[in-house]
Parts: C-alpha cells; sequence; structure tokens
C-alpha cells in the first residue's frame, strides 16, 4: 500500500522539505577546490541541527555519516573522509533530514571550479532528467511515466541511467512503497494519487549503466570508472502541478 498523507503530515513534509533545502544549498555552496569531504559532512549535520533537523541517513542500516558523496565515477553513497576535492571533480551530494518524524530526502551533484564540456552536458541532462520525471508526477499518470520520462531524457542524450538504485516514496520512513525505478514504459505500474510523496532521483552515467559496490560495502562506482552524476527532489503530487517539497529557495 502506497501511504497517501493527510493535510497535517504533508504540512510537516514541507517542513521537512524547505529545511533539507536550505542546508543542501548551504553545503553546495561550500564546495570548492582544497576542502575535505568530512568538512562538507561536518556542515550538513550543523546545518540541519541549527535549523531543528536530525540527519536521516546516520545509523540508517549502519551508514556512518549525514551525507552521502560521491564524486566522479563514484554513483551513490560515497562515505565522507580525508578526500580534498579537486577542480574538474563531479560532486555529488546527497542529504535526508527528519523534522518531527518525517522525512525529506534531496541530492545535487555540482562541479568543482571548471570541469570539461561533456561533464557539464552530464550535469544539465542528469538535472532534466530528473525534472522530466517530475513533470508526470501527477494524479491519474501512472508511475511508469516518471521512470520512462527519466530514461528517455538521459538515454537520448546518449547516456545511461543505472538500474540497481531506485528512487522511493517517503514520509514517515526515508523509504516507503512505492520503489521509483529510473526505466520502465508509460503506462505500467499504479496510478499516482493526490497526497503521495515520492523521491525522484535518477543516476545517470556518462558511459554505460553497470555499476559495482566497493569493499567498504556502500560505494557505489561505475564499473567503467567512467562519471556519474545524481539529482533527486522528494515531490508532493497534488491535484494540479507536482510539488518540489525540497525546492531551493
Ligand atoms: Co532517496
Amino acid at each position: 500500500m502506497i501511504p497517501i498523507k493527510s493535510p497535517c503530515e504533508i504540512e510537516a513534509m514541507r517542513q521537512a522539505g524547505a529545511i533539507l533545502a536550505a542546508a543542501l544549498q548551504e553545503v553546495a555552496g561550500a564546495v570548492q577546490a582544497g576542502v575535505y569531504t568530512r568538512d562538507l559532512d561536518q556542515k550538513a549535520e550543523e546545518a540541519l541541527r541549527m535549523r531543528g533537523a536530525l540527519p536521516a541517513f546516520k545509523g540508517y542500516r549502519g551508514y556512518p555519516s549525514t551525507l552521502c558523496i560521491s564524486v566522479n565515477e563514484e554513483v551513490v553513497h560515497g562515505i565522507p573522509g580525508a578526500r580534498m576535492l579537486r577542480e574538474g571533480d563531479l560532486v555529488s551530494l546527497d542529504l535526508g533530514a527528519v523534522v518531527d518524524r518525517y522525512f525529506a530526502d534531496s541530492t545535487v551533484t555540482v562541479p568543482v571550479g571548471e570541469v570539461k564540456p561533456a561533464l557539464r552536458e552530464l550535469l544539465r541532462v542528469g538535472q532534466e532528467a530528473m525534472m522530466a520525471g517530475i513533470a508526470m508526477a501527477r494524479t491519474g499518470n501512472h508511475l511508469g511515466d516518471i521512470s520512462a520520462a527519466i530514461q528517455f531524457e538521459a538515454e537520448r542524450h546518449h547516456f545511461s541511467v543505472v538500474r540497481e538504485f531506485v528512487g522511493h516514496g517517503i514520509g514517515r520512513a526515508l523509504h516507503e512503497e512505492p520503489q521509483v525505478p529510473n526505466f520502465g514504459q508509460p503506462g505500467t505500474g499504479v496510478v499516482l494519487k493526490e497526497g503521495m510523496v515520492l523521491a525522484i532521483e535518477p543516476m545517470v552515467n556518462l558511459g554505460n549503466a553497470q555499476v559495482e559496490i566497493l569493499r567498504n560495502g556502500w560505494t557505489v562506482v561505475t564499473s567503467d570508472r567512467r562519471p556519474s552524476v545524481h539529482f533527486e527532489h522528494t515531490v508532493l503530487i497534488t491535484a494540479q502541478d507536482p510539488e518540489i517539497l525540497t525546492e531551493w529557495r
């Protein structure tokens, strides 16, 4: 069963989304050459706590940090640490927040200084693929319409989408039903209804779609070690347009 949020729950999720967006924006603004990933993690935790939110990922299935920071060929679940960012890197910042027991989840990938044109295009298409999916998050559409729109947008630019990791429902838990794949067929899957909240989060690779997990048990990398980007918003389905709860303001 996919939870339908009550007006009161939606208000709580708006709060969580707004706080998360402000915190993530602050962390993204601190990305520059010479910065250590563990310092961004600390900044993220402070940015959440300062606004009355708690980190959603720390302790989740034993995950050690507030942020997931995935650089270049790292796709998702990179662990912050002693790595120093360098000019030309692509850095994905994945952050989750809990406010009043409600969750929000969002990711942005940003360049460090000047990056190669091919990487700028990968960033643009990753963001556009997420937005194409969000545009389909409407009452009466099928879940597969979101998935297919994301896949189409990525593949028409000759990039690929990761299959092993998917978006998800979100609310009283970080991961609720349904799973939201970043590939699929239009007109398939459940019918979307007002009050559903989905984390829509494509991972788009420059090379092929294959990924593997490093020996630390967390970090997912592309098998061809070519770069990957990740974008994510928490989105409310309404009677009108989708409402991006984690939108930057
Ligand atoms: Co997520």
